[in-house]
């Protein structure tokens, strides 16, 4: 294997997704392979305090890499090798051919979180089965509701979350709400990718700010910041959930990234978005309640939980520190 044909690949490596646009994922070139690992300084022990996030992140990325390498004609394989200790996911290594996907570099690039308003109306059972059949096939399973069955629920997680002082602030710490933020082009949630007017963005900054929070937060701040997203939901479309395995192991969660990878590959192909809500099984008791009414046993199940829709208008591009 070429190791400097995989260098030239890493902006399209990047694009993958990642909470808060963190980018947790490492590369070391040994030799023969290319080891996938994360960088701790990129978790987020807050808000993602079990690492499911992280490794779902993870797991986009290996999927991603595996398709720009297909894409470029180079025979790459993934072997996985999960170590907590170590901080290892698994490595790119040769293969006798390249990764077979129906997926293209030109697919990664245009793939994108869709925060704005989407057009009105249900998924198609088509684009539904798009999405579905990649869960299936990996031992996995996609349910849909309707979207304002979760617009309580999702109401109860923002307040949860914004009431919580060391999620808010590792929150703050990722976003990038003025283009004059060093690290604006780089990393994180910007004004943009949130769609804020820079009223709206400044007027963020100054709540969140470690003065203001504390006080603010007694006084209501979470409800009104839960109450300023509540519209998100209510609208005709839908919400999918991915419920992984019983039991996922943190390997299995990485699996599970490449699946929501390729779900949202298919998606996007399809003219789709998503919108991730993670907020809802981040809570426990917003997870548990989303479990009761999907009747799955066990809330740990639940992976993820996206918006879906076609785009009123185009989602902007996000940051990525390797262009
Ligand atoms: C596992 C995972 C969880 C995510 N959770 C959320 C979320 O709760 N809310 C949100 O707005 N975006 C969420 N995102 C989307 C990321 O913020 C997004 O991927 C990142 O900002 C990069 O933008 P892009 O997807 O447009 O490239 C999540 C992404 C991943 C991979």
């Amino acid at each position: 294997m070429n190791l400097g044909d995989l260098r030239a690949l890493e902006p399209d490596f990047w694009r993958a997704p990642s909470a808060h646009n963190t980018q947790p994922w490492t590369l070391r070139y040994r030799g023969d392979r290319v080891e996938i690992g994360w960088d701790p300084a990129c978790a987020l022990p807050a808000a993602d305090p079990t690492g499911r996030d992280l490794r779902l992140g993870l797991g986009a990325f290996t999927e991603t890499c595996l398709i720009v390498c297909a894409d470029a004609g180079l025979p790459v394989g993934f072997r996985p090798g999960y170590d907590r200790a170590r901080r290892l996911v698994g490595a790119l290594v040769a293969a006798g051919e390249p990764y077979a996907t129906p997926f293209t570099a030109d697919d990664v690039r245009a793939r994108r979180t869709g925060r704005v308003p989407y057009r009105p109306g249900r998924l198609d059972d088509a684009v539904f089965g798009a999405a579905a059949e990649q869960a299936e096939a990996a031992g996995a399973r996609t349910l849909r509701l309707p979207c304002r069955r979760l617009a309580g629920l999702l109401y109860d997680a923002d307040r949860h979350m914004f009431g919580d002082p060391a999620v808010t602030f590792e929150l703050r710490a990722w976003l990038r709400l003025s283009p004059r933020d060093p690290r604006y082009g780089l990393d994180g949630l910007t004004d943009r990718a949130l769609r804020l007017g820079r009223a709206e963005a400044l007027g963020l900054r100054a709540v969140l700010s470690p003065r203001a929070y504390p006080v603010l937060r007694r006084a209501g701040l979470p409800r009104l910041l839960a109450a300023a997203s509540r519209g998100l939901l209510d609208h005709d479309g839908d919400v999918l959930v991915l419920v992984g395995p019983a039991g996922c192991p943190p390997e299995g969660e990485i699996a599970m990234g490449r699946v929501l990878m390729r779900q949202w590959l298919a998606l996007s192909r399809l003219g789709h978005t998503v919108h991730p809500l993670s907020q809802i099984i981040d809570a426990p008791a917003t997870r548990a309640a989303l479990a009761r009414m999907l009747d799955v046993d066990d809330p740990a199940r639940l992976l993820s939980v996206v918006r879906v829709g076609r785009p009123a208008e185009p989602p902007p591009r996000s940051a990525r520190r390797v262009r």
